[in-house]
């Protein structure tokens, strides 16, 4: 049993078996109800508890259906109506749910009370996001990237506006799986260095830049997030700051003809996205949110030990 806070704790080569086991169980389970047990049911009787201190859609909804299909249920605490919003610590939180659940996915704020919740939980303890990273999203991203098409070694992965959770992921990412990330923010708002560090000590390229059309020049993949995380104060010095990084057509066609457009969503369509590109054949931004439940099944295999 391991916990999942981050890419690295898996690595490449765990990361690669994920890929293949969440392509292998989603064309197995092609055309079945949605609800449908996996026919070699491998966590069931397994129960995971959902700890959410922030809102949640697609990692909520992909957590809870993921545990169905492999056999298992799951269960949510929000900090709304459970202790833990009520000042209760993460410490006792982690002992109280390891007796009675078999693993533990949090979305929080602050990574160190996720690392809390793993140091004092004896089940594994999953990512759901943090400030400082979303890993779950980034096997979906990588699902998405294989099936369209795009070998991960050598990709050329460009990123648009904030150097968020979302970005640091994506960078650790590159550093296990070898592709190169050029990286277009204003200044200030840059990826943690020990992220850009993480990837170019891997031998990966990583341009930091501040010209949008640069950075999309014949890249493969084209991705952005909200310019506004969640817990972030949206000043209009931010917004202003973001503007040049929007993706919209013009950038779209710097890119290869073949590229893909990636967003973890939710989107601000007219932000950080055009309507255009937002909406245009290049968007997989639906599958990439479909992919969340078959990476959410690879995820808990391995942390169970259970990865073919
Ligand atoms: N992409 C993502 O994590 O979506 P939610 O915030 O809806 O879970
Ligand atoms: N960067 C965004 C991702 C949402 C899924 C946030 O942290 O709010």
């Amino acid at each position: 049993m391991a916990a999942f806070l981050d890419l690295s704790d898996a690595g490449g080569n765990a990361i690669a078996a994920m890929l293949d086991d969440a392509i292998a169980r989603k064309s197995a389970r092609s055309g079945h109800p949605k609800g449908q047990v996996d026919s070699d049911a491998p966590l069931a009787g397994h129960v995971l508890a959902m700890v959410f201190e922030k809102s949640s859609t697609r990692t909520r909804a992909s957590f809870d259906v993921a545990m169905r299909q492999l056999g298992g249920s799951a269960l949510v605490l929000d900090s709304g109506t459970s202790q833990l919003g009520r000042g209760e610590s993460v410490a006792d939180t982690a002992r109280v749910l390891s007796r009675m659940v078999d693993a533990i996915m949090m979305r929080t704020d602050d990574h160190a009370k996720i690392e809390e919740m793993a140091r004092h939980a004896s089940v594994p303890v999953i990512n759901g996001l943090t400030d400082r990273s979303h890993p779950c999203q980034i096997v979906a991203d990588l699902l998405t990237m294989i099936e369209k098409g795009k070998a991960l070694p050598g990709l050329e992965v460009a990123w648009f506006g904030d150097g968020n959770n979302v970005l640091h992921s994506i960078l650790e990412a590159a550093a296990l799986m070898k592709f190169n990330v050029r990286v277009a923010t204003p200044a200030g708002y840059e990826p943690e260095a020990e992220f850009v560090g993480m990837a170019r000590d891997a031998g990966c390229e990583v341009t930091l830049m501040q010209d949008a059309a640069a950075a999309a020049s014949a890249a493969d993949v084209i991705v952005t997030d909200t310019w506004v995380s969640m817990g972030q104060a949206d000043s209009e010095t931010k917004l202003a700051a973001m503007q040049p990084y929007c993706v919209d057509a013009e950038l779209m066609k710097r890119a290869k003809s073949d590229a893909i457009f990636l967003h973890c969503l939710p989107a601000h369509v007219g932000d950080e996205v055009t309507e255009e590109v937002f909406e245009g054949v290049q968007s997989v931004v639906f599958d990439e949110a479909e992919n969340r439940i078959h990476a959410q099944k690879s995820i808990l295999l391995w942390c169970f030990g259970k990865l073919a």
